[in-house]
């Protein structure tokens, strides 16, 4: 058992099914983009490993971007008061838009973006998303492409961290409670 291993709980959605999910999910958009080259902007840090896996799985042409937003809030908990620290390179101005992200709980960070972006005047903005936790919504948003809905559990793994560990594991799984539990040194 490697070092990270023994901190969680269960693995939610192993690597295979993630592999297959991802490859409908590319079928899915080179079918519904095709002929526009969409570009693929992706929410660092978290998003980087499915827009990696996700745009090998769509066979028609795509650009990517990227732009990295900070929550004001703890760690744990999206407040709902966001900044960009990084913004992306590309002008969207008519073109078509796909944010891919890695999880979507609030909403709150998702909804400035669409906000955000949508002042920009792209030709259309669409969302693509590994994870869903409807439990947890406090923004209406719908998505337009959805890998999994997953319950309400503490999720790290396949780009998603706990105090920036874990993005490198290859599957989603559950932390155990006394890892983010435990009191800080
Ligand atoms: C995560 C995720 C979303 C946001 C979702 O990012 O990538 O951007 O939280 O939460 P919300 O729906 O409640 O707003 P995080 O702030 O953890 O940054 P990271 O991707 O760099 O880990």
């Amino acid at each position: 058992m490697n070092s990270m291993q023994k901190d969680l709980s269960e693995i939610l959605i192993s690597r295979e099914t993630i592999e297959r999910r991802v490859h409908e999910l590319g079928a899915q958009i080179a079918h519904d983009y095709a002929g526009q080259t969409p570009i693929l902007v992706c929410i660092l840090k978290g998003g980087m490993m499915f827009l990696a896996d996700l745009m090998r799985a769509i066979a028609e042409p795509v650009e990517i971007d990227f732009m990295a937003i900070s929550s004001y809030g703890s760690s744990m908990e999206s407040s709902g008061v966001v900044r960009i620290l990084m913004d992306l390179e590309s002008n969207i101005e008519g073109r078509h838009v796909l944010i891919v992200e890695d999880i979507i709980d609030t909403g709150h960070t998702l909804s400035y973006i669409i906000e955000n972006l949508s002042t920009r005047r792209p030709a259309s903005l669409h969302i693509c998303t590994l994870l869903d936790k409807p439990d947890r919504r406090e923004v209406d948003i719908s998505l337009d492409y959805v890998g999994f809905n997953i319950p309400n559990k503490f999720v790290i793994g396949y780009g998603l961290d706990y105090a920036e560990k874990y993005r490198n594991l290859p599957f989603v799984a559950v932390l155990k409670p006394e890892v983010y539990l435990q009191p800080s040194p």
